[in-house]
């Protein structure tokens, strides 16, 4: 079973974990879950095979029972050192967090590893009012397949926001899976605008507390057929299970 097959139950519409080569985009209002949902699917979709690096900018504690007893840095040269964590989990200090230096070690990551998901858990601190930086828009284009002329080397992008216009418009035109929490009825347009005609139901349904709509872009999907976005939430106390609402 490929990275891409593992999912979070057992049916069709059962919430899958993005791929390498994949990427996936995570939005919701303060407090709606956004991050423990990134946490969730990164905990199921990484396999023991892969390194995960979350990019946590505002210091959450919930990254810290990941999966094997996550590595924290605070400095870029620890995650250059660290092959051997499965999640490593990046907390710049002041010295270190503007959305330059971020965005340099986005590129620099790329660069040395092959395979590795990244979660950005606030997308302004890297790419601020929604401009393109270099080292995301990179990882992006080339995260989907590179070729190196001996192996290809592929990443998983994951990027989080509150608000999807923080997020610069490729994150969302390159994304296969998004995780869509409740947001504004002004953002949730926004969103729809990338789900397409069949988001309606996410207008007449919106997700309250912690439910969020699952919805993946059919352009890249593998059977090739049109869902419309469903509708989940996490059984905190089942771990790893989600149920359609
Ligand atoms: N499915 C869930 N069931 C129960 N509690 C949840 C669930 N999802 C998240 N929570 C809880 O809700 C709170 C907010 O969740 P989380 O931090 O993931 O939200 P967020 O959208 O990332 O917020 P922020 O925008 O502030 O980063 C946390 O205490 C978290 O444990
Ligand atoms: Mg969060």
């Amino acid at each position: 079973m490929t990275t891409t097959e593992k999912s979070i139950g057992v049916r069709r519409h059962s919430l899958p974990a993005p791929g390498l080569g994949e990427h996936a985009v995570v939005t919701g209002q303060n407090g709606s879950g956004k991050t423990e949902t990134a946490c969730q699917i990164l905990s199921a979709g990484v396999g023991n095979t892969y390194q995960a690096i979350i990019i946590d900018t505002k210091g959450e504690e919930r990254f810290e029972s990941l999966p094997g007893e996550p590595a924290i840095h605070t400095k870029p040269r620890g995650i250059r050192a660290d092959g051997e964590h499965q999640f490593i989990v990046y907390r710049p200090g002041l010295e270190d967090n503007s959305p330059a230096q971020i965005d340099t070690l986005l590129l620099e990551v790329f660069n040395q590893r092959r395979n590795v998901y990244l979660y950005i858990d606030e997308m302004y601190q890297v790419c601020p009012n929604a401009k393109p930086t270099p080292g995301y828009g990179y990882c992006l284009m080339q995260g989907r397949r590179r070729w190196d002329g001996k192996t290809a080397s592929r990443m998983c992008i994951f990027s989080g926001s509150q608000r999807p216009v923080w997020i610069p418009r490729h994150g969302f035109t390159e994304a296969k899976h998004f995780y869509i929490h409740s947001l504004s009825e002004g953002d949730m347009d926004v969103m729809c605008g990338y789900v397409g005609r069949k988001s309606d139901i996410m207008m007449e349904a919106p997700p309250e507390g912690h439910e969020f709509y699952y919805y993946e872009n059919t352009a890249q999907s593998r059977d090739g057929k049109r869902y419309p976005p469903q509708k989940f939430e996490f059984d905190l106390e089942r771990k790893q299970e989600a149920k359609v609402a």
